[in-house]
């Protein structure tokens, strides 16, 4: 049985069949297609315990785009949020539904869950990772400037929280160069072979195939807000910053974006044709991993 449960240790031909099945959906959305009705006859958990607009909606379209009924569950609204365990929530689930997509805290969560449920499982974002987000963002650099092999990725901002982390195990999946610039106390966990970190977000932008940005304060971080927009103040994408990069380089926000912080008004709606492309291709990418999770792997493959 495959999950999605981070990007640490997925090999490149996997996550190469997710990336082809998304481009095939994109193509043929609202046509015949063979994503259609993959998911037939399914019913997936989507237990959400933190907020959500674009992993929540993609998903609850994919799944009924491909034949299937989502069951959206805040987890404060189920006995989780009372103190149900995990593990005895999942063996529930694992009874009634077909699959399940969590967005939680705790990565452990989401691995027990996968464990005892006993049925597909994805990860819709942890405090560890995002793999679904980078999967995605990978899609739409590629569809916007061909391979990601060799290209430059600067992240500007908390290179500690989910969505950098995700980008340091995809860049060594894909084999880019990932440059963070962010202060020292957030800096990344691993620096070495492809990734690497620099307290200059200048020097990080520099030379830049693509800028991209994450909120400087995530979900479950809320109590330092204030310290953390005092230390982030110099990590903005901000007209200076962009020109540091490459003439033609992207700038790609995850979102949700806190303009006259991480990014400004300006460059955010400058930039609004790439980043929306992006939001959608999460809807797309789903697709992808979805069918990827339900199809069988190939013999010899994975
Ligand atoms: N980028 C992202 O995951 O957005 P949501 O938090 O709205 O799902
Ligand atoms: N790092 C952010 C990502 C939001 C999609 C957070 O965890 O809140």
């Amino acid at each position: 049985m495959r999950h999605l449960l981070k990007l640490a240790g997925m090999r490149e031909a996997e996550a190469r069949q997710i990336l082809d099945l998304a481009k095939k959906a994109k193509k043929s959305r609202g046509k015949k297609s063979a994503a259609k009705g993959v998911l037939t006859g399914q019913i997936w958990a989507l237990i959400f315990t933190k907020a959500s607009t674009r992993t929540r909606v993609s998903f609850e379209v994919a799944i009924r785009e491909m034949g299937g009924v989502p069951s959206f569950l805040s987890a404060a609204e189920i006995q989780l949020g009372r103190g149900e365990l995990v593990r005895d929530t999942a063996r529930v689930m694992g009874r009634m539904v077909h699959g399940a997509v969590i967005r939680t805290y705790a990565q452990s969560d989401v691995e027990e869950f996968a464990e005892f449920a006993k049925i597909p499982t994805i990860n819709a974002l942890t405090d560890d990772e995002h793999p679904c987000q980078i999967l995605s963002d990978i899609f739409t650099i590629e569809e916007k400037m061909g391979s990601i092999r060799g290209k430059r990725i600067a992240f500007i901002g908390d290179a500690a929280c989910n969505v950098p982390r995700s980008w340091a195990e995809a860049a060594r999946i894909f084999d880019f160069q990932f440059v963070c610039g962010a202060p020292k106390e957030f800096r990344p966990a691993t620096v070495g072979g492809n990734v690497s970190w620099t307290e200059d977000p200048m020097e990080a932008a520099s030379g830049a195939d693509v800028l991209y940005s994450d909120v400087w304060v995530s979900m479950g971080k809320e109590a330092e807000a204030a310290e953390r927009e005092r230390i982030f103040a110099p990590y903005q994408i901000n007209r200076k910053l962009v020109s540091r990069a490459k003439k033609n380089a992207l700038v790609l926000h995850c979102l949700p974006a806190y303009r006259g912080k991480e990014i400004t008004d300006e460059i955010l709606e400058d930039r609004a044709k790439d980043i929306f492309d992006q939001a959608e291709n999460r809807l797309h990418t789903q697709k992808g991993i979805l069918q990827w999770i339900v199809s069988k792997p190939l013999k010899g493959r994975n």
